[in-house]
């Protein structure tokens, strides 16, 4: 088991360069699944979530190698179409497997991927869209088996999704880049995230046709081969506004280079109101709050452009300590309040109801010290023997939200279960010692 354990209540000072997106690198990973030649892949973070998707592609019989921040993927010869229980179990983005072992070898097996713990996460939309295009589904105990033939149509197939979910969207875009050149699948109503931009700019470098990624008609027109390139992954948005949320709730001066400030819109915007100075350049974003306690805010979770809900969590945390009540309404996914009663035990006053947050809050968080030796010096010495108020991590989110509540609180917070954490960022300990955090890692 991991922890992190922090000496809270400073201000923050400093530089982070954020690294690429995990949720671009998931299923541009799985695309490299349909390219025979080298990808190069850019700013790559050592992530838990994407070393698995390695090992799945390894498996599966790609060559992989890092060197440094560089992931060099070949998948000349695959030597199956087997996704085992393993692999699959350990990151729900195995599904996105699913299109591109599709198109590249006509069939796939791979376990049922479960719920997880935000929510149930169904798989009915991938699988609605796989069927319309003419792959043929079916379960065997708890593995789903798909193969597929691919026709010539003369007409568009018209693909419609009832919800932009991300994932569906990034599957059937995979299914339908490979395949009989005059093929055309118009899909509508597919998500609109930055993260489906960077899948299929990735795949028209690599000699795919599509249009009208990050609208919500997206056309494919299918190509015969794919070509290897070199590709840097957009910039993470979430741990960008993590690391914001997180000094507008220290209080401090904040430069995030390597971000895209365009992909922020609605989270600076929110910043701006409970009281942050934002400024921007094209790629980084500083952000300057001088008081402890924001303004109250109200936080409606929707696929983007709205407000994303891989951010609520971190805004709850900040919410706790604003002047006044704010609300958190989560729209996505059903399970995502698993971090409230974690909050609650460092002072927050949280109520929830049904998929509403609803924060009176308070003028600080405090970790209730069982010993009195935490030191107030940029090092935690004896940290281990100073736990201070525990706190658990249940995913990867709502452990960044305990551990910006930890940063902001008075006193020693250990965070446990950290590994969640590290789903999501490759070094969050050292991102916030470089800002002057009493932080420390601990490995068990
Ligand atoms: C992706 C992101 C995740 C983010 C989410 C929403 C990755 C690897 N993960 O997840 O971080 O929180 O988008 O922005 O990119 N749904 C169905 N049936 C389906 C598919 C989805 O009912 O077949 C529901 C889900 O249960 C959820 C909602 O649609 O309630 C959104 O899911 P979706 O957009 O698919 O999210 P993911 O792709 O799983």
């Amino acid at each position: 088991m991991s922890r992190i354990q922090i000496f809270g209540g400073k201000r923050l000072y400093g530089k982070i360069h954020i690294d690429g997106a995990k949720n671009s690198l998931l299923p541009i990973m799985t695309a490299c699944l349909m390219v025979p030649n080298a990808v190069y892949l850019n700013n790559v973070p050592k992530l838990s979530d994407l070393s698995e998707m390695l090992h799945i592609l390894a498996r599966l019989g790609c060559t992989v190698n890092r060197q440094g921040n560089t992931v060099k993927i070949e998948a000349k010869n695959l030597h199956t179409h087997i996704i085992d229980n393993q692999s699959a179990h350990k990151i729900r983005g195995s599904i996105f497997v699913m299109g591109a072992l599709l198109a590249r070898l006509g069939k796939v097996q791979l376990p049922l991927p479960g719920g997880c713990a935000i929510g149930s996460r169904p798989i009915d939309i991938h699988l609605t869209l796989l069927r319309q295009i003419g792959v043929k589904c079916h379960y065997h105990k708890d593995f789903i088996h798909a193969s597929y033939t691919i026709r010539r149509h003369r007409k568009p197939i018209i693909l419609s999704l009832d919800f932009p979910s991300v994932g569906a969207t990034e599957n059937i875009i995979q299914a339908t880049t490979l395949g009989i050149l005059g093929n055309t699948y118009i899909i509508h109503g597919a998500a609109k995230e930055p993260e489906i931009v960077d899948l299929c700019n990735f795949l028209n470098q690599c000699g795919a046709n599509i249009t009208g990624a990050g609208t919500d008609t997206i056309t494919v027109q299918s190509v015969t081969r794919l070509h290897g390139t070199t590709y840097t992954p957009i910039p993470d948005r979430i741990n960008t506004g993590s690391y914001l949320i997180a000094i507008a709730a220290t209080g401090g001066d904040v430069t995030l280079t390597n971000t895209i400030p365009e992909h922020q819109i609605n989270l600076l915007s929110k910043l701006k109101k409970i009281g942050a100075k934002i400024t921007t350049t094209k790629d980084s974003i500083r952000i300057k709050m001088q008081h402890r306690n924001p303004f109250h805010f109200n936080i409606h979770t929707a696929p983007y452009p709205g407000f994303p809900t891989d951010l609520q969590s971190q805004f709850c945390a900040l919410a706790a300590m604003t002047q006044g009540r704010s609300t958190i309404t989560e729209n996505l996914f059903e399970n995502r309040f698993r971090y409230v009663p974690e909050l609650i035990k460092l002072g927050a006053k949280i109520d929830i109801e049904r998929n509403q947050a609803r924060i009176k809050g308070v003028k600080t968080l405090s970790a209730t010290l069982t010993s009195n030796i935490c030191p107030s010096s940029y090092e935690i010495p004896n940290a281990q023997n100073c736990h201070g108020t525990i706190v658990t991590a249940n995913d990867l989110r709502g452990g960044v939200a305990l551990v910006i509540a930890a940063l902001a609180a008075n006193g020693t917070t250990t965070i446990e279960n950290a590994e969640y954490i590290y789903r999501g960022h490759q070094d969050i300990v050292k991102d916030f010692r470089q800002l002057g955090a009493n932080i420390v890692a601990f490995d068990q």
